[in-house]
């Protein structure tokens, strides 16, 4: 009898993506298989949740923390996506939804642009509690969906998610000057709280190793968030990042992103992207990374 979780079986395909070589799954939304987790499972979520909570407090910023505590999640199981729903539901529209792994990114945008979030039902196993090449459950409950509850990165949200239906439709260039948004706000930004720098990134909020790296090591970039220098810029998917985007607040996301982006996709279009690395004479910087460490190639 093997007591491994049920790793789905409903890979359709891979894909070439700006994000690498992807499995993509079914694009079907699927029932939460509560009853089926093992104790591996919920001990898995148990030490992740316990390990990053006492890691996150006085890192993560004061709104992933309240909000995360408002949802009510607790080491003690893997929570029931229907019981987090009745609380999100309520306080800001948004409900998250069960799929098997990496959506299309149509699929994708399209659950966004609803106030529907796609969380993967299954959880990695205990011989990767420190790193998995793609979203599980821990990534994307403890690590996306608490900001949900905030009503201003929820509305930001969604408005990625329509932002990125449009994108679709303009062409595979504007995808990729979009999803480098995401990727420095969503996953791996850093916001400026009164009392220093603290994640909000779920990419960086669910990884041990990076949560320290990201606010505490010298070799990365700390630099002040600027749409077009981050539609421009290259990005690592299989080391830390080199470098990290600063916001003031939500609020400085909702407005710098609400202008109509074609005549920014069209712009973009003629220049070339910069390095992962780069710090540029127009940045606003934090702190200039060292470099140490980094690998000379294979920014995407
Ligand atoms: N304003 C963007 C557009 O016109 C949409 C968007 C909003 C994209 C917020 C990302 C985040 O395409
Ligand atoms: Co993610």
């Amino acid at each position: 009898m093997s007591s491994q979780p049920a790793i789905p079986d409903k890979q359709v395909e891979h894909q070439h993506t700006d994000k690498g070589y992807v499995p993509v799954y079914t694009t079907a939304v699927v029932e939460q298989p509560w009853a089926a987790y093992t104790a591996v499972d919920h001990n898995v979520w148990a030490q992740l949740f316990e390990r990053q909570r006492a890691l996150l407090v006085g890192r993560a910023s004061d709104e992933f923390l309240v909000a995360q505590d408002a949802m009510g999640m607790t080491p003690d199981t893997i929570p029931k996506f229907d019981e987090l729903n009745d609380i999100l539901a309520k306080a800001t529209g948004w409900t998250i939804v069960g799929v098997e792994g990496l959506l299309p990114e149509l699929t994708f945008f399209d659950h966004l642009a609803n106030r529907r979030f796609p969380v993967t039902w299954w959880i990695r196993k205990p011989e990767q509690l420190d790193y998995l090449a793609e979203p599980d459950l821990f990534h994307d409950l403890f690590g996306h969906v608490p900001l949900l509850m905030n009503p201003v990165f929820a509305d930001y949200m969604a408005a990625y998610g329509r932002g990125g239906v449009k994108a679709h439709g303009i062409g595979p260039e504007a995808l990729v000057n979009l999803t480098r948004l995401y990727w420095y706000t969503v996953e791996f930004g850093l916001i400026r709280q009164a009392d220093g720098l603290r994640i909000y990134g779920s990419g960086i909020v669910s990884s041990k190793g990076e949560s320290i790296y990201s606010l505490e090591s010298d070799a990365p970039n700390r630099i002040g968030f600027d749409l077009e220098r981050i539609m421009r810029t290259r990005y690592r998917i299989d080391t830390y990042q080199k470098t990290y985007f600063v916001i003031d607040s939500f609020e400085q996301l909702m407005q710098a992103t609400a202008p109509d982006f074609a005549p920014l996709y069209a712009r973009l279009a003629t220049q070339a992207s910069h390095p992962a690395g780069a710090v540029l004479a127009s940045d606003a910087v934090f702190h200039r990374g060292s470099g140490e460490g980094w690998s000379q190639d294979g920014d995407v």
